[in-house]
């Protein structure tokens, strides 16, 4: 296999916010160096994202364009790597578009391989969890309570990857908390366990690819509804840390693992 016939196209659910977009560029490296000479590509698979930024000329590709695009560039073998966190619905997306390509007749003699996304089981729900309490800021007193927001999703079973991950957590460290915008666990559930535990001071750390829209203002912002208001209403201060888990390197690696399952070997 000629690695000029490969290529690895990597499906973001995509945002609108540069800061967080420097973020892709970061992984878009990472990936490059562990992958060298194969072409990287990027897909957004949130069609609200994709609209705000070809209204700023900015355009991005579905999943479905971008691997239509790279067929017709005469690229192979294809692989794809979700950047989602759980089996969702956007990972199912991914998966739909690359079946919807795959049965288009143009697919003739093209290969595509669709990775897993970051929770696909328990290994490597220990290596997140692992590399979640290592990249808690220094400063985190023992007492001080370490809440980490994850999207969720009140419309997939896989919801509850998030539950058993929050398990999986505490056993690691009994005042770290995994909670969900729209999903479960839930911020009461955790503002809960913080009281009862006599926390008065908590860390706030996003748990999604990047530092987006959902961790400025659902979890950092001032608005009355963010968690830092309604945690800081419970008498627990707040310290929002505003870094994506694609700057973790451990959790990173997960990722890159994922994407090696699926390249082909030379
Ligand atoms: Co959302």
């Amino acid at each position: 296999m000629k690695s000029a016939q490969e290529a690895i196209l990597i499906a973001a659910f995509g945002t609108t916010i540069s800061h967080a977009a420097e973020a892709y560029k970061r992984f878009d490296a990472a990936v490059k160096a562990r992958f060298p000479g194969r072409e990287v590509r990027w897909a957004y698979t949130s069609t609200i994202v994709r609209k705000k930024l070809a209204l700023r000329g900015d355009a991005k590709e579905s999943v479905g364009e971008a691997v239509s695009r790279l067929a017709g560039d005469g690229y192979r073998n294809l692989s794809v790597l979700p950047l989602q966190v759980i089996p969702g619905v956007e990972f199912h997306l991914i998966r739909r578009e690359v079946s919807a390509f795959l049965q288009a007749t143009e697919a003739g003699g093209v290969t595509v391989r669709v990775g897993d996304p970051l929770l696909s089981g328990y290994d490597e729900a220990v290596r997140v969890a692992r590399a979640l309490i290592s990249d808690v800021p220094k400063e985190r007193k023992s007492s001080d309570a370490v809440v980490f927001m994850g999207h969720g999703s009140r419309r997939h079973p896989a919801d509850l990857f998030y539950v058993a991950l929050n398990s999986i957590l505490k056993e690691k460290d009994p005042l770290a908390f995994l909670g969900t915008v729209e999903g479960h666990p839930t911020l009461d559930d955790i503002v809960k366990k913080c009281k009862a535990a006599g926390c008065t001071k908590a860390w706030l750390i996003p748990f999604m690819a990047v530092a987006g829209d959902h961790a400025i203002n659902d979890m950092a912002g001032d608005g009355e509804d963010s968690w830092k208001s309604i945690l800081e209403k419970a008498g627990i201060g707040c310290t929002p840390v505003l870094r994506g888990v694609l700057d973790s390197p451990g959790v990173r690696d997960v990722w890159l693992d994922h994407l090696a399952d699926i390249v082909s070997r030379k």
